[in-house]
This record gives C-alpha cells, sequence and structure tokens, in this order.
C-alpha cells in the first residue's frame, strides 16, 4: 500500500515523539521532512533517522510535492497561520491543540478548513484516542450513569516538570493555564456531557512558583462552568503536582457516575518499604498518554488513507477556544462571562 508521506513541523518536547511515532510506529506512514527554526534540531533528526529532507523555514516545506500532509507540533501562536497555508498549498492537515489563541483567528481558520472540505483536517485532542477515556465514553453511550450532567476535571503538571515547562512557555507564547492545559479538558467536557458552554467564572493565582507570574501565567486555576441543559463543570488546572501528573475526569448522570484516573497510577506496582506502602504516580504527559499520541496518528493517516473525517473537527477547536478564552477574559477581569456561541 502507498505510504502518506508526511512533513512535520516543530520537534520540541511533544513534536519529537510525534515525530518518532510517524517514522518508526505508524507502517503506512512516512516522514519524509522535518522543519524547525532551530537548526541542529533539524539537523540532528537527520542524522540520527536518515530523513530525506530538513527545513528550517515551514513556507519552503510546503513547496515540498512530494509531501502527502502536514503535521503542526510547533508553538501554539503558529497554529492557525500554518493550517491555513498547508490547507492552502493542497496538503492534509493535523495541528496540536489549542487549534489558536485568539477567537477570531479560530473562526476564520474554521473557515479555511471547511473550504478544503476534501482534505483530511485533525486536531491533536489525544485523549479522546486514550483507551480509559474511550472506554468511558461507551459506557456512557450505553446509558449506564443515566444523563450526565456534571463533570469534574483536574489537569495539574508535575512541579518537577517546572523548569522544562517555564523554558517552554518564555520561549513560546502558549495562551496561558486556560488555553494550554485546560483546553483538553473543556474538550472533554463538551464531548462528555453532549453539550455546549454558556457561561464561566474562572478564578487563579501564583502560589508557590513566582516565576510564573514573571511570564504572566497562572500557577492553580479554577473554572466553574454552566452548559446547556443545567448541565454543570467544575474544572481545576495546574502546573504544582507535587506527586506527579495528575489528570482525573468525573462524570455524574442521573443514574451513577465514572471515574477516570482518580488515582493517577503509574502502573500495577504496590511498593512497601520504610516508607509504608505505596503507589507510584504517572510522570508527565507523554508518559500517561504514550498510546494515545500513536492511536490519534494512526487515525489520521487511516482518515486520509479511507477517506473519511476524523472524529475531531475543527469545530471542537473552535468551541474548546471561546471556552478557554472566556476563562481567561473571566480570570482578568474578575466578573462572570457569558458565551456567545
Ligand atoms: P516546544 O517549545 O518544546 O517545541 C516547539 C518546537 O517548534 C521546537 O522544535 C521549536 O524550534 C519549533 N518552532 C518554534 N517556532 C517555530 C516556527 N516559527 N517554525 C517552525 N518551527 C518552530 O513545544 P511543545 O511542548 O512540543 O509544544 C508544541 C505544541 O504542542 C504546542 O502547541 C502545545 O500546546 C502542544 N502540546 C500538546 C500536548 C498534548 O497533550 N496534546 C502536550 C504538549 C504540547
Amino acid at each position: 500500500m502507498k505510504k502518506v508521506k508526511i512533513g512535520i513541523v516543530g520537534l520540541g518536547r511533544l513534536g519529537k515523539k510525534h515525530a518518532e511515532n510517524i517514522a518508526y510506529k505508524i507502517p503506512n506512514a512516512q516522514l519524509l521532512a522535518v522543519c524547525s527554526i532551530v537548526k541542529e534540531e533539524v539537523e540532528q533528526i537527520q542524522r540520527d533517522w536518515d530523513i530525506k529532507y530538513v527545513y528550517t523555514n515551514f513556507d519552503d516545506m510546503l513547496k515540498n510535492k512530494e509531501l502527502d500532509a502536514i503535521f503542526i507540533a510547533s508553538p501554539s501562536n503558529f497554529h492557525c497561520e500554518q493550517i491555513a497555508k498547508a490547507l492552502e498549498a493542497g496538503f492534509h492537515v493535523f495541528s496540536e491543540k489549542p487549534l489558536g489563541l485568539y477567537v477570531d483567528e479560530v473562526k476564520s481558520v474554521q473557515k479555511i478548513v471547511n473550504e478544503h472540505n476534501n482534505q483530511i483536517f485533525m486536531l491533536g485532542f489525544m485523549r479522546r484516542y486514550d483507551k480509559s477515556y474511550a472506554y468511558a465514553k461507551q459506557k456512557i453511550e450505553e446509558g449506564i450513569i443515566g444523563e450526565p450532567i456534571l463533570i469534574r476535571c483536574y489537569g495539574i503538571d508535575p512541579a518537577s516538570a517546572m523548569e522544562g515547562f517555564i523554558k517552554f512557555a518564555k520561549s513560546n507564547y502558549s495562551g496561558g493555564l486556560f488555553l494550554d492545559m485546560a483546553i483538553h479538558d473543556f474538550d472533554l467536557a463538551r464531548w462528555f456531557l453532549n453539550s455546549e458552554a454558556i457561561k464561566v467564572w474562572a478564578i487563579g493565582g501564583v502560589y508557590a512558583h513566582p516565576v510564573i507570574k514573571e511570564i504572566n501565567d497562572i500557577e492553580t486555576g479554577a473554572a466553574l462552568i454552566q452548559f446547556e441543559n443545567n448541565k454543570m463543570g467544575i474544572f481545576v488546572s495546574g502546573r504544582n503536582s507535587a506527586h506527579g501528573y495528575h489528570v482525573e475526569t468525573e462524570i455524574i448522570g442521573t443514574n451513577g457516575a465514572i471515574r477516570i484516573g482518580s488515582v493517577p497510577e503509574k502502573n500495577l506496582v504496590e511498593i512497601f518499604d520504610s516508607d509504608g506502602t505505596r503507589k507510584e504516580c504517572v510522570g508527565g504527559f507523554l508518559e500517561r498518554f504514550e498510546q494515545a499520541y500513536l492511536n490519534e496518528v494512526e487515525e489520521f493517516v487511516d482518515c486520509i488513507i479511507q477517506n473519511r473525517k476524523p472524529s475531531v473537527k475543527v469545530e471542537d477547536g473552535v468551541k474548546s477556544t471561546i471556552i478557554a478564552y472566556a476563562c481567561k477574559k473571566s480570570f482578568e477581569t474578575g466578573e462572570l462571562v457569558n458565551i456567545d456561541q
């Protein structure tokens, strides 16, 4: 079978993992080109993995007509512009989350995606491709908890990753805690509740790591969201989890509840030692969602081969950005923000 030839932009914390998956773990895909503004990054990958084309300029990569698809794992402020350019150059496109950082730019890019309906576009909400989240969704659709009415989400990065986060946040424009982190939970909320957000109130601050204030971000934030049909969402996001990477989700229904990862265990090992008995915590996003990152790219490649649409759509990127941006606005103004869909 013909392989889907992919060029990736961004070879940082996540981009390198995606590149490795495309190069070595997806039989129907070929990593034909890599691009980053950092010359050493592309040269190293070309040497180590024998990649045919390397670029330090995104526009140059788009001139390569051997490529079928462009994979975007650059900083979030480049996503909309790069998605538009890649679609207009005729490629299928995968973009990392968030779709964009501002409501205007995500609505404009949605229009461009819709105008290129014959090309595949997919957004990296990988949690939907995680085995546990997918299973929870299936159970909810089977009706085992009745009608879902409330979602409670925690998404907290490990304090041990602080140094890497500060570097990432300083050199990039991430959009801040709600657009960068909580966006995954906003997407899950829409997915599980099957409902759109109408009102948000968000608060937060910097408590243990003043350096986060210097980069104009929040260390821990909380949001309370009202969804259509009087459904509810409670969200906690942060960068300072002492015990490890804490991603936890609970969906409460009219007839029961489902929890995913309420104790974010690393594996099935239990340790009995002089500290007592304990289970270790999963260390970070690459470890917790390792399989989901692979599954979502497999889905993107399969969609191209089978000419079908992925279940994560540009609309999901638009709606989640609108919620995250409303949270940012609520935090900054101290006001309740109505969401105009
Ligand atoms: P990073 O800062 O580690 O890497 C960014 C990469 O893009 C670097 O290779 C950098 O040299 C390159 N780059 C920067 N500007 C560029 C430009 N103008 N043209 C080409 N290359 C450029 O960032 P990280 O953590 O890998 O994040 C990348 C994206 O992935 C972000 O949008 C982030 O939100 C998303 N992400 C998603 C996660 C998920 O769970 N789905 C987890 C982590 C990141």
